[in-house]
Parts: structure tokens; sequence; C-alpha cells
């Protein structure tokens, strides 16, 4: 069994609590409202962020549910920016599913969009006020629009540098999984010492997840995914893979590479050039090293922990997100 199988099974009966909270927590009595809004709540996806507020709650001694409650929360924020994010990267699968905009238009995707953020508002609201989560998550929030309208807006610059792009990523995808740490950890500790650990190793991991994320585009296949591969490329967008091919190869290739990205170029022979390319300059392999470093790092914030299975399982948890193939 892979080892996210078993963490998942370790955590099966939070994991379920979570859904129901999911469930309920979005019902809307108006029954369009709610068919849309539940095409993109069930079905799917790793739930990787409940998983993560759940462990780090347990690992700070927290067994309570609370948790669950900050589980959904924040997936619910993710479920948003990925209905948002289909929306600006025009894409047609999510999830194994036709994205909301494909089958409902970008008017609904928006508004569903809209509609996750404030039922987050009211289950935060439903809480304690004075909770740090309103802080950290209105935070969160705020940095990964900031990160996506930023790669959005560079997305025609062909010039961006690995630096700015490790920026943004760490805003658009880094935040949201550090914050599901963060999280979980105040559930159980004040201890500021652990909280850091866990902040910092989901900033780490969260890096390293886009990283992979932007490698599985070019190299898995699309029923793997449950969305369609060469989305990156399709739409002329830089992500890693590309940015440090362009670093490696020479003017000529350089040159071409830019050609290729633009979205006007035919698509096979866009993907044959590109695939040719990594494949001469070893660019998943280099990848997939940045990435695993990054793993490393996180594992090693892990250490102030007490070695409990719920550490073990997070410590297993960022090899996964290297060696992950959806
Ligand atoms: C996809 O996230 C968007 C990124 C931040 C790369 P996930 O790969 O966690 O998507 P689901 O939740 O499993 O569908
Ligand atoms: C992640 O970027 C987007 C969010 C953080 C919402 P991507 O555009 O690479 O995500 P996918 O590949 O569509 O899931
Ligand atoms: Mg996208
Ligand atoms: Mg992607």
């Amino acid at each position: 069994m892979s080892s996210f199988k078993q963490i998942v099974e370790l955590i099966a009966d939070d994991l379920t609590a979570v859904e129901a909270k999911l469930t309920e927590q979005t019902a809307s009595e108006y029954s369009f409202v709610d068919m849309a809004v539940q095409h993109v709540v069930e079905g799917g996806g790793k739930r990787l962020r409940p998983i993560l507020v759940v462990l780090s709650a347990k690992v700070c001694g927290y067994e309570g549910s609370d948790a669950h409650t900050l589980a959904a929360v924040v997936e619910l924020i993710h479920v948003a920016s990925l209905v948002h994010d289909d929306v600006l990267d025009e894409a047609a699968i999510r999830r194994g599913r036709e994205t909301l905009q494909t089958k409902w238009g970008n008017k609904v995707a928006v508004l569903v969009g809209d509609y996750l953020h404030a039922r987050v508002l009211s289950m935060l609201v439903a809480r304690r006020a004075d909770d740090p989560a309103m802080a950290i998550l209105a935070d969160t929030t705020q940095a990964m629009c900031e990160g996506e309208v930023i790669h959005a807006y560079k997305s025609g610059d062909f010039d961006i540098s690995e630096d700015e792009y490790l920026k943004i990523i760490s805003f658009k995808t880094g935040k949201l999984i550090a914050a599901s740490c963060t999280l979980g950890a105040h559930l159980g500790t004040t201890d500021k010492q652990r909280l850091e650990a866990l902040t910092t190793y989901g900033q780490q991991i969260g890096t390293a997840f886009q990283i992979v994320d932007d490698v599985l585009d070019f190299t898995e296949d699309t029923d793997k995914l449950g969305k369609n591969t060469f989305g990156d490329l399709r739409e002329g967008k830089l992500t890693f893979p590309i940015i440090y091919a362009r670093s490696v190869c020479n003017d000529n290739e350089k040159q071409t590479l830019e050609k290729v990205l633009n979205p006007n170029t035919d698509e096979a022979e866009a993907i044959a050039f590109v695939e040719a390319l990594f494949q001469r300059y070893g660019v998943e392999a280099h990848c997939l090293k940045v990435a695993q470093n990054y793993a490393d790092r996180a594992k090693a914030a892990l250490t102030v922990l007490p070695e409990i299975p719920a550490r073990v399982a997070l410590e297993q948890l960022a090899d996964y997100v290297v060696s992950r193939e959806s």
C-alpha cells in the first residue's frame, strides 16, 4: 500500500467527519446553487490540506472536532481557488469532471467561487471571532489572490526569473498549505517553536507541491491527473520546468522555446519540441530533485516535534508530495 493510502487510513474517521462538514456547510436551499456547488465540493481531490490540518493538530496533541471544521474551511478556500483558477486558465477538466465554466459558463464559476468564500467566512464567524484562524486565513486568501494576479500579469513574460517564480508559487500554493499546518498546530499548542516548525514544514512542501504539479502537467496523462495535461504549455504559461529548461538550453533552442510558448503554435509541434528539450537536459529529474530538497527541508523542520505516528505521517507526506503521480 502506498504511504499516502496508509496516512488516509490512519485518519479515516477524521476524514469522514471532514466530508460530512463539507457537505453540511455548503448546502444551499436553492437547487441550482446546490447542484453547482456540490459539483465541485464533492467528488474528489486528494484532500491534502484537510489531511495536513488533522495531522498538524494531532502532532500537537489535539484530537477534537474543531480540526474538522478548520480542515473543511481550508478545503473550501482551495476549491474556490481551483474554480477561479480554471476560469483564468480556461481549463476543461478538474478532478476528472468538467469544470464549472465548461458546464455552466464563467459567470456561474466566478459566483460559485465567491459563494464558497462566503461560506468560509460564516464558518469562521461561527467559531470564535478572536481565534487566530481569522487573521491567518484572511492573510492567506489575500496572498493566494496576489500570487494568482501576479502570475496572470507575468504570463506573457518569457524572462521571468526562477526566484520570481518561486515567490509566486509560495504565495498562490504555499500559503494555504502552510496555513493548513499552522491552523492545525494552533489547536493543540501555543509553543512558538512548534508552531513555526509546522508553518515552515507547510511552506516547504507547498513549494515542492507546485513544482511537482508543474512537472506532472508535462509528464502524466489526463486520466490519472483528472485535469488536461499540457495545459500550461497550451496557455503559454511559464512554469518551473520551462524556466529551468530556458536557463540551460542554447540560444537557438531558447528562441524556439519562446516561439512554441505562443498559444498560436501548433500544439503537437510545441509538445514534441518541449518533450525533446526536457529529455536532452534531464529537466524532469532536475525539477524533482529541487522539489525533494524542499521536502527534505520540510522534514528537517519537524525534528522539534514528538516522534509519534502523526509526525511520521507528516514526514511520509513530504516524500509523497514529490513521488505522487496525480
Ligand atoms: C491543485 O491542487 C492546485 C495546485 C495548488 C497545484 P491539488 O493537486 O491539491 O488538487 P486536488 O485537491 O487534489 O484536486
Ligand atoms: C495552482 O496553479 C492554482 C492555485 C493555487 C489555485 P495551477 O494552475 O498550476 O493549478 P492546476 O494545475 O490548474 O491545478
Ligand atoms: Mg490551473
Ligand atoms: Mg498546474
